[in-house]
């Protein structure tokens, strides 16, 4: 049975569901402080079987004693934490405090429990204003903002672990930009109040809930001026946890890959492609940069495919048309509630 923490939330219901069809059981530990309960009824419908669903903090020592305890747990896939940027830059005590904290309570109490396999949520804002893309997992590293460093400080504190006791198995998967959602438009993502990213606002702005989207600058060294970043349909991202299980029970170590396609779209391109999948058009204004932006970044995703096999098959079409599919889905379900 596999320990997913954060399993309601967007990328670990997703990964939850390919977890499912690879036959794994699956136990769940979210404290729903940015997911809903009814996420579980909706992964035992995709699933074909409830997962064990466990309400709660990773950062409480004695439920997790209590769950390796009482389950066989065989690894760790560990999405909870916060995520967003400008949030971490006001409250930087409650990122380092969930992100990190909650990290060393999880591994401490694997290490008592005996367990040393684990699959850990890294990002693409470990790698330094790039300069150089595409992004090599060996590019440098910095960090900008509290929640940044939160991953930077958890992937050193894997890899000395790693270094003293080489008998762990770690993954640490830098995420590029997830978007989309499940096909069947059960499972997305389902921000509160404004959205951060890119995709569920412009979703917002397609569904008219938003009269229009800011565009952050179009004065960017890039074709057309707006950023390019690397999408990737949260499925993908979500089978891409699979491989690296796989690679981590067959080879053991230490993984470090980027999940990415290895192309970046302008946001232009974005809202494009958005009015092709949902028929809407996407009025938008260009604004100023927003603090921090960087012109473009995209993964050279090789090392994912050269060790794990893995590589994107969803293209942006694709991951608008599921965003769309899931937004409306939410629409449905705001005005029924
Ligand atoms: P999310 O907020 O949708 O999911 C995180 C889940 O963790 C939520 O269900 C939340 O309720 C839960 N959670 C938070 N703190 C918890 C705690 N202390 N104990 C138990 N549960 C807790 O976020 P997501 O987009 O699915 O991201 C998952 C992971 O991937 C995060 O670690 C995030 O930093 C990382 N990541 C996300 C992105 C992205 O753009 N979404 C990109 C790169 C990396
Ligand atoms: C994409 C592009 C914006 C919103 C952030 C985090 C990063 C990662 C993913 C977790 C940029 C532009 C956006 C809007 C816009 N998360 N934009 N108007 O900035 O690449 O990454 O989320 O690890 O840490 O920094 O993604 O979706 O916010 O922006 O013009 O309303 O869209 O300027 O060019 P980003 P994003």
């Amino acid at each position: 049975m596999i320990l997913v923490t954060g399993g309601t939330g967007y990328i670990g219901s997703h990964t939850c569901v390919a977890l499912a069809q690879s036959g794994h059981d699956l136990l769940i530990l979210d404290n729903l402080c940015n997911s809903r309960a009814d996420v579980v009824d909706r992964l035992e419908m995709l699933c074909g079987k409830r997962p064990v669903f466990v309400k709660g903090d990773v950062r409480d020592a004695a439920l997790l004693a209590n769950i390796f305890a009482q389950y066989r747990i065989t690894a760790v896939m560990h999405f909870a934490g916060f995520k967003a940027v400008g949030e971490s830059i006001e409250m930087p005590l409650a990122y380092y405090d969930n992100n990190v904290n909650g990290t060393l309570e999880l591994l401490a109490a694997m290490r008592r429990a005996n367990l040393r396999t684990f699959v850990f949520s890294s990002s693409a804002t470990v790698y330094s204003d790039p300069d150089g893309v595409p992004l090599r997992e060996d590019s440098p590293r910095s960090a900008s903002n509290p929640y940044g460093r939160s991953k930077l400080i958890i992937e050193d504190i894997l890899a000395d672990l790693h270094r003293a006791e080489p008998d762990w198995r770690i993954a640490r998967l830098r995420y590029f930009n997830p978007v989309g959602a499940h096909e069947s438009a059960l499972i997305g993502e389902d921000p509160q109040g404004n959205p951060n990213n890119l995709m569920p606002f412009v979703a917002q702005v397609a569904i008219g809930q938003r009269e229009f989207l800011n565009i952050w600058g179009n004065d960017f060294a890039t074709p057309d001026g707006t950023g390019r970043r690397d999408y990737l349909h949260v499925v993908d991202l979500a089978k891409g946890h699979i491989a690296a299980l796989d690679y981590l029970n067959l080879q053991g170590g230490m993984l470090t890959v980027n999940l990415g396609t290895g192309r970046g779209y302008s946001v232009l391109e974005v809202v494009k492609a958005f009015e092709r999948a949902s028929g809407c058009v996407i009025p938008y204004k260009v604004g100023t940069r927003r603090p921090g932006d960087i012109a473009q970044y995209w993964a050279d995703p090789s090392l994912a495919y050269e060790l794990l096999g893995w590589k994107y098959r969803r293209g942006l079409d694709q991951m608008c048309r599921d965003a769309w599919r899931w937004q409306q889905q939410c629409d449905k379900r705001g005005t029924s509630d």
